[in-house]
């Protein structure tokens, strides 16, 4: 299957970067979209409703002057995400605004609703679900989901728990259409292995919240910078939904990190609020690959490095192949 037109666009680098709650604003889709790798954010960043008509404004207007101002730059498509949860209550709300927007790409979360698909494609948008088992994909697909994110083990946010090989090679026995792959990507070689296990583009979260753009507070940012996958806690404690957090903010809430509560010994995200945290504002979401991440920088600096890895990678690769004669690269 071929790809959809708006994923066969010129981008810099095959790399879609992820929504991510509270840390995602325009600030940051703009300069993704404007460094040439899809840029994202969640719906319910922008709040009210009537905020994010003026977010996706404001993202359209200054993609295209900066399009008009550097005719020679690569300027991506960008992408919302609706979580499709019955605890959203602004979904039609928002899905009217994202239709009167046309926007290109809607990512879907924590459900699949065939409504919101037919939406999406009445103006010739295109829907990716996020997945953690092939089960869920399969669903997703029959649902009219045009493409799948596959969220495998160390992703940051509600993170899945299997290999990102294991799921990208169950998807791709059935599966030809668009597949993104998340977890832990935040290295240019890392993105090209995503494509050389099977998926179309790296999904790539955490490693922005790096940079200046990501809407977080300073000392977020430089935890990120001081901590390595080993500084990753996975627990449901805090939403009732397994995530991977950052211990040292986990630790800085008032909890043992290595002793969170279960809900079998009667924790809840109601008990986990009354006791003064509060998840993604005061825990911190981060994914395992923050360890490639030494410094801040902006987008187009971070974007700069991948786009010089990941040549790096494909010309190690051509050298391996001319002393095997094995692999071969281009
Ligand atoms: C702080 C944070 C917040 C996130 N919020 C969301 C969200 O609101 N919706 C969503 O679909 N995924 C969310 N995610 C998951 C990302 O979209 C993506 O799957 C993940 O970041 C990819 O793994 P990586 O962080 O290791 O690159 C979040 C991730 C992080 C780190």
């Amino acid at each position: 299957m071929s790809l959809p037109a708006v994923l066969q666009g010129s981008f810099r680098l095959p790399v879609m970067s992820a929504p991510m709650f509270l840390a995602s604003g325009p600030e940051l889709v703009k300069a993704q979209c404007q460094a040439g790798i899809i840029g994202s954010f969640p719906a319910l960043n922008a709040r009210p409703t009537s905020l994010l008509d003026d977010w996706l404004s404001e993202i359209a207007e200054d993609n295209a002057a900066f399009a008009r101002r550097n005719p020679d730059a690569t300027v991506a498509p960008f992408a919302v995400n609706q979580i499709v949860h019955r605890t959203n209550t602004r979904l039609e709300q928002d899905m009217e605004v994202i239709v009167k927007h046309k926007v290109p790409i809607v990512i879907t979360s924590l459900g699949a609703r065939p409504e919101v698909n037919e939406a999406v494609h009445s103006y010739g948008g295109i829907v990716l679900h996020d997945v953690i088992h092939n089960r869920f994909a399969q669903k997703a697909v029959e649902k009219g989901a045009d493409g799948l994110i596959a969220v495998a083990a160390g992703a940051g946010g509600h993170a899945g728990t299997q290999s990102p090989f294991a799921l990208v090679q169950e998807i791709r026995v059935w599966f030809d259409g668009p597949l993104m792959l998340s977890g832990a990507i935040a290295h240019g070689r890392s993105i090209l292995a995503a494509q050389a296990a099977g998926a179309d583009m790296a999904y790539v979260g955490s490693a922005f919240l790096s940079t200046q753009e990501a809407n977080i507070v300073p000392e977020y940012r430089q935890m990120v910078l001081d901590s390595s996958a080993s500084d990753v806690v996975y627990s449901n404690y805090f939403t009732g939904i397994h995530g991977n957090y950052l211990r040292g903010s986990i630790t800085a809430a008032g909890y043992d990190a290595d002793a969170l509560p279960t809900p079998e010994e009667g924790a809840s995200p109601a008990s986990a609020r009354a006791a003064g945290s509060k998840a993604w504002k005061d825990v911190w979401g981060s994914g395992q690959g923050i360890g490639a991440l030494k410094e801040t920088t902006t987008v187009s600096g971070l974007v700069e490095r991948f786009e010089s890895e990941y040549h790096e990678a494909i010309e190690q690769l051509n050298q391996q192949t001319l002393s095997t004669n094995t692999i071969s690269v281009s």
